[in-house]
C-alpha cells in the first residue's frame, strides 16, 4: 500500500484505532491504511459476516483486530464494543466515526422515519461513539475523525436527510475540538468526494457509462477517488504531523465540490460546448 512508501511502517505501532462502520467501503479502507502502518484495529457494524471478512483483510496487514456487532444508534452496544476493543487491544488512540446510511429520496416523498433513520445513524451515531469513547481518548490524549460528505455544505437533489445529518456531524466535530482540546483530544473531519467501488456511489452515482463519463469529466482532477485516498488523509490527520490541527475539515474530493454541485457545472459546460464555446 502506498502509505508504506511515504510513512514509517511503525507509525501507529502500539496504537489502537477504532472505526465505526469499519466492515466495508471507505471505512474499511481507512482501517486498512492504519493497519498497514502498525495499528491494531477495532471495528463495529450491524453485520457479523461483513466484520469477519474485514477482520481477515486487516489481519493480513499485520493488525490485531477486535470486532463487535453494534448499531451506532445503540449507545450501550457501543460501550460494549469499546470495552471489547480495550480489553483485546488497549485503549483507543484514534476513533473514526464512519458509520452512515443513505438513499436517494426527494424531500416531498421522504417519510419522517426515513429522514430520522439517516440522522440517527450519521449524527446521533457519531455523538454516541465520541461520547462512549471519551474516557479512553482522554487517557491516550487521542483523536477523533469524522467522515463527512459534500452534501453537508452543498445542497443535492434527494439528499435532504444526508445533508442535514452531515452538516450536524461537521458542527459536532468543531464543538468537540473546542471542548475536548483541553484534554489533548483533537477532532477533525474528512469530506470524501465520489469514491470508486463503494456502496455510497452505487446508491447515488451515475449508473450508465455515458453519464459516468460526463460526471467524471466535471471533476477537476477528472477521476473518482479511491478508498486509499481517504485512508491516506485519515492517517495524516491522526499522525504527529497534524499535532496542531483540530476543528478542521479536510476535503478529499479531487475538486468535485469547487464548482458547486458538479452536475450544474457539467450542464453549463455542455451548454457552452453546444454554443461553440470552450469545453
Ligand atoms: N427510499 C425512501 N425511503 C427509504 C429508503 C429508500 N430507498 N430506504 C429506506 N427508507 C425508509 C423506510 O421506508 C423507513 O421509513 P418508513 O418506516 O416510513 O417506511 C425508513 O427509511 C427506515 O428504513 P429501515 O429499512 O427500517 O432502516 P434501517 O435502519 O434498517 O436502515 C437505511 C437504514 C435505510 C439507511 C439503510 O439504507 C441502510 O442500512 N444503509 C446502510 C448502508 C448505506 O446506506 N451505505 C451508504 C453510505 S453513504
Ligand atoms: P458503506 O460501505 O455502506 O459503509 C457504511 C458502513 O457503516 C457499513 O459497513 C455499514 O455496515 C455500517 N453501518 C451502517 N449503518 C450502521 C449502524 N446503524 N450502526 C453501525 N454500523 C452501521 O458505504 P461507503 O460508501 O463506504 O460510506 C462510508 C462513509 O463515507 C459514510 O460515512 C459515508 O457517508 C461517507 N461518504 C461516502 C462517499 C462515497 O463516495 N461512497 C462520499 C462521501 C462520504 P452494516 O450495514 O453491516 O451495519
Amino acid at each position: 500500500m502506498i502509505v508504506r512508501e511515504h510513512f514509517p511502517s511503525d507509525l501507529f505501532s502500539g496504537k489502537t484505532v477504532f472505526v465505526t462502520g469499519g466492515g466495508s467501503g471507505i471505512n474499511l479502507g481507512v482501517a486498512r491504511n492504519f493497519a498497514a502502518l502498525g495499528a491494531d484495529v477495532g471495528i463495529c457494524g450491524r453485520t457479523e459476516s461483513r466484520l469477519e471478512s474485514a477482520r481477515s483483510e486487516l489481519e493480513e496487514l499485520g493488525a490485531s483486530v477486535s470486532t463487535t456487532v453494534a448499531d451506532v444508534r445503540d449507545y450501550d452496544a457501543l460501550v460494549d464494543a469499546f470495552d471489547n476493543a480495550r480489553e483485546a487491544l488497549g485503549p483507543i488512540d484514534v476513533l473514526v466515526c464512519g458509520a452512515a446510511g443513505n438513499f436517494l429520496a426527494p424531500a416531498e416523498e421522504m417519510s419522517a422515519n426515513g429522514f430520522k433513520a439517516v440522522v440517527d445513524i450519521d449524527l446521533l451515531g457519531s455523538f454516541n461513539a465520541a461520547r462512549a469513547a471519551f474516557e479512553q481518548l482522554r487517557e491516550t490524549r487521542g483523536c477523533l475523525l469524522f467522515i463527512s460528505a459534500g452534501q453537508a455544505s452543498v445542497p443535492h437533489i434527494a439528499q435532504a436527510h444526508c445533508g442535514a445529518a452531515k452538516a450536524g456531524v461537521d458542527n459536532l466535530m468543531r464543538n468537540l475540538a473546542l471542548e475536548w482540546g483541553r484534554y489533548g483530544i483533537r477532532s477533525n473531519g474528512i469530506v470524501p468526494g465520489p469514491i470508486e467501488g463503494t456502496e455510497g456511489m452505487k446508491r447515488l452515482g451515475p449508473d450508465d457509462p455515458e453519464a459516468r463519463a460526463r460526471f467524471t469529466s466535471a471533476i477537476p482532477l477528472a477521476r473518482y477517488g479511491t478508498v486509499d485516498d481517504i485512508g491516506q488523509a485519515a492517517v495524516f490527520l491522526a499522525s504527529p504531523l497534524a499535532a496542531y490541527v483540530t476543528g478542521a475539515l479536510l476535503v478529499v474530493d479531487g475538486g468535485t465540490y469547487l464548482p458547486g454541485s458538479g452536475l450544474l457545472a457539467h450542464r453549463v459546460q455542455r451548454a457552452m460546448a453546444a454554443a461553440g464555446g470552450d469545453e
